[in-house]
Parts: C-alpha cells; sequence; structure tokens
C-alpha cells in the first residue's frame, strides 16, 4: 500500500526509514531522496512514527467518563 503517492513511497518503505532512525516525515522523505510534495501522506507518516514509538496507529477516541470508570 503506498503511503506517499507523490514519491511512490510504500508502507515498508517508511517503516524501513523509521527503522533507520528517522523521526520525522521530512527525515523519511530525505532518507529516500525525495521531499515532500502536497503532504497529504504526512498525517499518515506522523501515525506510523507514533505507533514505532509505542503508541498506537489510529488516534482513539477520548473515553466517555462512564466508560474510563467501568
Ligand atoms: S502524498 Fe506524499 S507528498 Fe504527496
Amino acid at each position: 500500500m503506498y503511503v506517499c503517492n507523490c514519491n511512490g513511497l510504500r508502507e515498508h518503505c517508511v517503516r524501513q526509514a523509521i527503522a533507520a532512525g528517522a523521526e520525522t516525515p521530512q527525515q523519511i522523505y530525505a532518507h529516500h531522496g525525495c521531499q515532500a510534495q502536497c503532504g497529504q501522506c504526512q498525517p499518515d507518516m506522523l501515525a506510523m512514527l507514533r505507533q514505532a514509538e509505542g503508541g498506537t496507529f489510529w488516534p482513539t477516541a477520548t473515553p466517555t467518563p462512564a466508560l474510563a470508570s467501568a
């Protein structure tokens, strides 16, 4: 699956850059010798970076107080 259509970066390309130490979308582009074009891929890249840091891939909704205390 393509993450960045402008630069032809697939999911494994982004993960490869993250594994090599990329911490920002700009560093992911640089790892592959390209740069941001439209920038629409940056939210997905940020989500993948967050996931690599041990967070969740998708933003989670804030639990309602009733569910949070259950
Ligand atoms: S989709 Fe990545 S820069 Fe456009």
